[in-house]
């Protein structure tokens, strides 16, 4: 048995109850609840894991507030949610080469990859019997893990925070560079403006545009966010001042900034994962044959857009989900030379994970949260836990 987390349509029920069927009002704490499990046993390509670390990710919060679907409910009532984690390996099957007692990985969350590689499914969200690493041990199969780069020169917080946003960023970018390359060659321009909206996700894409050499603007509204990123020289935008685009004018005043930083010819690339009336703004600072790529809708699923505007500006719109496995294992490779994630200056204790998640929907946190979840660390990452 261990101690795990877990989400059911009934605590999903009664909270929705409660706050009058208003998503919004939701207390997560008050859905996500400490639970045990017994795990499976280990089978011949399985892998045993000590969890030592996770990050929140946004998951969690769609699963408890059942804001898009109600996965809880679709899954037969029950949940074991948590797809991002750090592990170190404690037993393998007969059959495992790969790895052996001792290791230490981090997981990928491509639940069941499609005839190309991309996840018909994500693990312990919508893939089937699929248990997820929000708990103090995982069996997992040994197809799900990557070896962790400890000598990335990151800590071990800034490790978990990536498993599952540096493949998403990793995957975002590499759509949206061959898209805009599809209509205009490196020889044409060189240097692109590559613009991108608040959050761990959008940081990390930010910071492989800038390391490929182009001009990166984060447009957020989090100052400790944003200087995190002014120091790795990625050009900070205050969100706030343009009211979050609540309004047209809001809009207009950042299509105009935009120009002004820009020399007058907008963003080649942005990168929206909250949609809502983020959208609006990031269809504005498009320059011409621009592409607008997202994996996420945090502020809404639907967009709304004018066809021929986009057609006679050249745009593109392109959404995208979690990487290939192999595109994982890339996106790993690039932890620390590329990807220096900010952490939210708190790393939250196992029991407070659904304070974590509550806090990180409530966009208070200045970076991204992390949950310590061993005591105990390994000889091998004990000079990572800093
Ligand atoms: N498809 C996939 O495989 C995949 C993978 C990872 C993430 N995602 C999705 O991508 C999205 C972002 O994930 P993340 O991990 O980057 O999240 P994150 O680090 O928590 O960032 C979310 C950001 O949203 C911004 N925000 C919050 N409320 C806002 C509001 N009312 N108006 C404007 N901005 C607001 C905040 O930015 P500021 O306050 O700094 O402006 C915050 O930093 C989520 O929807 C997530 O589900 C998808």
């Amino acid at each position: 048995m261990t101690r795990a987390y877990s989400i059911t349509a009934e605590a999903i029920a009664a909270e929705s109850k409660r706050v009058g069927g208003d998503p919004d009002k939701i207390d997560i704490n008050r859905v996500i609840a400490l639970d045990t499990l017994a795990l499976r046993p280990v089978g011949p390509r399985d892998v045993r894991l000590r969890i030592l670390a996770v990050s929140a990710e946004h998951n969690l919060t769609h699963a408890a507030t059942a804001d898009t679907v109600n996965i809880a409910e679709l899954r037969g009532g029950k949940i074991y949610p948590g797809n991002s984690a750090v592990g170190e390996v404690v037993e393998v099957g007969r059959d495992v080469a790969r790895f052996k007692a001792g290791d230490v990985v981090v997981t990928h969350c491509n639940g069941e990859p499609d005839a190309h590689g991309y996840p018909l499914r994500i693990w312990a969200y919508d893939q089937p019997e699929s248990i997820g690493w929000y708990a103090e041990e995982a069996v997992v199969g040994d197809w799900q893990i990557v070896p962790a780069p400890l000598a990335c020169g990151l800590s071990l917080w800034e490790i978990a925070a990536l498993p599952l946003r540096a493949p998403t960023a990793y995957h975002l970018w590499r759509r949206a560079e061959g898209i805009f390359r599809v209509k205009v060659s490196e020889e044409r321009l060189a240097t692109l403006n590559v613009l991108a909206f608040g959050g761990g996700v959008s940081e990390l894409f930010l910071m492989l545009a800038k390391h490929r050499g182009h001009n990166a603007f984060f447009c957020s509204g989090s100052p400790e966010r944003r200087k995190a990123l002014e120091a790795q020289g990625i050009v900070g935008i205050d969100q706030k001042r343009f009211n979050r685009f609540a309004g047209r004018d809001d809009v207009k005043a950042f299509g105009a900034e935009i120009k002004k930083q820009t020399g007058g010819q907008g963003m080649h690339v942005v990168c929206d994962l909250l949609r809502g009336p983020v959208f609006e703004a990031g269809i504005t600072a498009a320059s011409r044959e621009g592409v607008n790529v997202s994996a996420g809708w945090q502020l809404g699923t639907m967009v709304k857009y004018n066809s021929a505007g986009a057609s006679t500006k050249q745009l593109t719109l392109d959404h995208t989900h979690y990487d290939t496995i192999p595109g994982c294992e890339a996106a790993t490779s690039l932890y620390g030379r590329v990807f220096k994630p900010t952490i939210h200056r708190e790393i939250y204790p196992f029991e407070a994970l659904p304070r974590a998640i509550a806090e990180m929907q409530a966009n208070t946190q200045t970076g991204i949260p992390i949950i310590r979840v061993a005591q105990e660390m390994p000889a091998s990452v004990k000079g990572l836990v800093r």
